[in-house]
């Protein structure tokens, strides 16, 4: 990873794209990464594995390339950069997949931001919240996603774009 340490880090096209509020078309797909996913491959390995961040975030950009679609992603463990990525994302980026960590379970203002995203939102997970401690059953997520991808571990990023392109017409 790379970036300031309490700042959120941005990768892919150039000037960061939508998640800098450059220019970028219909094909981008805006990837949101929320708290402690920035310590994947470490962290809690029995229950997230041992792939890291970056890695995944290559699956997703890997799938994307074979529907002609590309990704910007964002990761921080701060609501209010995701909330901004998101807005930047309006009218740029053509859909939005969030794994929003454990903001997915009280993160009202990712929520609203994400109401006010046009395209498609899938949300993402590598375990499966549903199946783990009560307080993971309520996402604020899932009220506004198209979609929810949930406890298929890394497999889930590319099945995410796969969802994306299918939405966006480019299956
Ligand atoms: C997670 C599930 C969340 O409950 C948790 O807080 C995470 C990761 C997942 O990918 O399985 O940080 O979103």
């Amino acid at each position: 990873m790379s970036g300031p340490v309490s700042g959120p880090v941005r990768s892919g096209g150039a000037g960061g794209g939508a998640a800098a509020g450059g220019e970028v078309g219909a094909t981008c797909v805006l990837l949101l990464s929320g708290p402690n996913l920035g310590l994947l491959g470490g962290r809690q390995p029995e229950i997230y594995g041992t792939t890291t961040l970056d890695d995944h975030v290559e699956t997703a950009r890997a799938e994307a390339a074979r529907y002609g679609l590309s990704v910007e992603h964002v990761q921080s463990n701060h609501e209010g950069d995701l909330v901004e990525a998101a807005h930047r994302a309006r009218g740029r980026a053509a859909a939005i997949v969030v794994n929003a960590g454990a903001l997915t379970h009280y993160g009202w203002s990712l929520h609203d931001a994400l109401a006010a995203f046009d395209g498609p939102v899938v949300e993402l997970h590598l375990s499966n919240p549903g199946g783990r401690e009560p307080w993971r059953s309520t996402s604020v997520v899932t009220p506004v996603a198209t979609g929810v991808i949930a406890g298929f571990g890394g497999a889930g990023y590319r099945l995410a774009i796969q969802a994306v392109a299918g939405l966006l017409g480019h299956g």
